[in-house]
């Protein structure tokens, strides 16, 4: 595709990053070395947080906030890329803006991404409205696994028997996905968060939209719903390069590899898990979110 909104980076490759650690939680490098920009950045009192672990719907759940924002106008949401709609907080890479600089220049009431665990969420956002979308941990590993193929942005994923390890054991960026749920879901309680599921949108995107829309004390006309219902479809977003992060260079996300709209299914992972991986993985699980509160659906 020939590349019309970053000319400057059509020939740009991206150096892939090394991991380092925050706190315990494994960081592309770049992310950790500017984690003080982080810290020390003033959020607004009407700012709203999007928080995910990486491959969770972070994006959709973009796409129908900013549809809200907009009250379904579809030539506003088209208006940039999703990343400049609603900026990455911890974004740092040579070449582009930083999710700060973005968010800086930002009109309120600003919607911001982060994929930060909750520890490391600074902590004047703990008092403002979040929306946390969980995604089942299998079909999370076997997308961060093709994300990680694609993305320059992420270390190499190396073969899926590997990658599969490394996920299970919480060494890739973001750190621990049960860790990351974990630490949200105890949370949720405790401060204005609003906790979804990835499986539960899928399964009925109006009745989710809605919770998103009483969360943000929207009131949405109809015609509106039903415009957010359509346009946040996987098959709308998947053709929409402001959305489907198309206006990237092969540099950075090289969609010939994988698509960023990749499938936008539940239970893709019984397409890659072998039987003994399913068990191992299993066994793992149980020990992990065993004595937990958080239930998954379309896990096992
Ligand atoms: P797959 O790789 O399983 O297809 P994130 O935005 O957090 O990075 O998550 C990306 C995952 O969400 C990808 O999963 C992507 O296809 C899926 N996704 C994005 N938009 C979606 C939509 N509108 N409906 C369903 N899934 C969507």
């Amino acid at each position: 595709m020939e590349l019309e909104y970053h000319p400057e980076l059509r020939d740009f490759t991206l150096r892939r990053p090394q991991l380092k650690l925050l706190e315990d939680v494994p960081l592309p490098d770049r992310v950790a070395d500017n984690w003080e920009m982080v810290k020390n950045f003033q959020a607004k009192p009407d700012d709203l947080l999007i928080a995910t672990y990486p491959k969770s719907g972070t994006t959709w759940t973009q796409g129908i906030v900013d549809l809200m924002n907009q009250n379904g106008d579809v030539k506003m949401c088209k208006r940039a890329p999703v990343y400049e709609r609603i900026p990455f907080l911890e974004f740092f890479q040579e070449m582009l803006p930083s999710g700060i600089e973005l968010i800086v220049k930002m009109a309120s009431p600003r919607v911001i991404k982060t994929h930060f665990p909750i520890q490391l969420v600074p902590k004047y956002f703990w008092e403002q409205d979040t929306i946390v979308v969980a995604r089942n941990a299998k079909d999370t590993l076997v997308s961060y696994f093709h994300f990680h193929r694609m993305n320059h942005r992420l270390p190499e994923p190396g073969y899926w028997p590997e990658f599969f390890q490394t996920f299970l054991h919480g060494q890739v960026s973001w750190g621990s996905w049960y860790d990351h749920v974990k630490g949200w879901w105890e949370e949720k309680d405790k401060h204005r968060i609003l906790f979804l599921f990835y499986e539960d949108i899928k399964e009925n995107p109006r009745r989710e939209i809605l919770k998103v829309a009483e969360f943000m004390e929207n009131v949405l006309e109809e015609d509106v719903i039903e415009k957010i219902v359509h346009l946040s479809s996987f098959k709308v977003m998947k053709d929409n390069p402001m959305a489907n992060y198309g206006t990237l260079p092969m540099g950075i996300m090289d969609q010939n590899i994988s698509r960023f709209m990749r499938k936008g299914e539940v239970g893709d992972w019984k397409n890659h898990f072998t039987v003994s991986q399913n068990e191992d993985f299993d066994e793992h699980y149980e020990r992990q979110m065993g004595h937990s509160s958080l239930k998954f659906r379309n896990v096992l």
